[in-house]
């Protein structure tokens, strides 16, 4: 299904601010202790009790209590759904790897979680980009992948990623279901609930100063594509 372009442009935020850069920074840094806190406390002690229990079922006559089946299965289900959620959150150490690598990996992660495909685009030689950027592209790449898996009805996915002068351009398509992107700039951006992941990857890109571009309609497929100026 071909895309057709009917370009949604969410406007970058005019605010150049260093300090937005390094807001984005902390928060990044935050989420990165909250994930480390909750795998290192309640995370250790539900594994701790899982085993606790597992224990107690040993001593017992097999299926001798259903209750103490269904609590092991239930926190084992638990500590999956948490391991998941973590592992989505656990970003890999931006720093030290280079944006196509970064993407690479989250396009590996992509298609073992999903059992879809990721065809990669990465151009040959791309630039170093600061850390915030590395930061944006990865949260923009995480969400449109993950919203392809859950709304697209397809797993296919194509991401590109090439320098075009200064700025580095990331591209996201699915020709899957394809819907009407709600406006997320302007005064008839929406503030709805449930767009939280649309707005959150205008944010994440207006926050390093660039801009994303929504091209979808339904039965169409959706192309999302930022465009993030390399030296702010
Ligand atoms: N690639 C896509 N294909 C089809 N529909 C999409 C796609 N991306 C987004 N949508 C539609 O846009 C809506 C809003 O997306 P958005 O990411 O803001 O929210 P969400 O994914 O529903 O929830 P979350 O806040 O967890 O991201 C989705 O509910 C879906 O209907
Ligand atoms: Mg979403």
């Amino acid at each position: 299904m071909p895309v057709k372009h009917v370009p949604v442009i969410l406007a970058a935020m005019p605010d150049r601010d260093l300090a937005a850069r390094r807001l984005l920074e902390v928060a990044e840094e935050e989420l990165q202790r909250i994930v480390l806190d909750i795998h290192d406390g309640p995370v250790q002690n539900m594994f701790a009790a899982l085993s606790q229990l597992s224990l107690l079922r040993a001593r017992l006559p097999a299926d001798s209590d259903p209750a103490l089946n269904r609590a092991i299965a239930l926190l084992e289900l638990a500590l999956n759904d948490i391991r998941n959620l973590l592992g989505a959150f656990h970003a890999p150490e931006f720093a030290r790897r280079a944006i196509g690598e970064i993407v690479e990996d989250l396009a590996v992660q992509h298609e073992a979680l999903t059992g879809g495909t990721a065809s990669l685009e990465i151009a040959p030689a791309l630039p170093d980009v600061s850390l915030p950027i590395k930061i944006a592209v990865y949260r923009i790449l995480q969400e449109a992948l993950s919203n392809i898996h859950r709304h697209a009805g397809t797993d296919s996915a194509t991401v590109r990623v090439w320098a075009d002068g200064d700025r580095l351009c990331l591209e996201v398509i699915d020709h899957g279901r394809g819907f009407q992107p709600p406006p997320l700039s302007g005064p008839e951006a929406t503030e709805r609930h449930e767009h939280i992941g649309l707005r959150g990857m205008r944010e994440r890109a207006a926050l390093v100063n660039g801009d994303i571009c929504v091209d979808s309609r339904p039965g169409e497929g959706t192309r999302v594509r930022a465009e993030i100026p390399i030296h702010g």
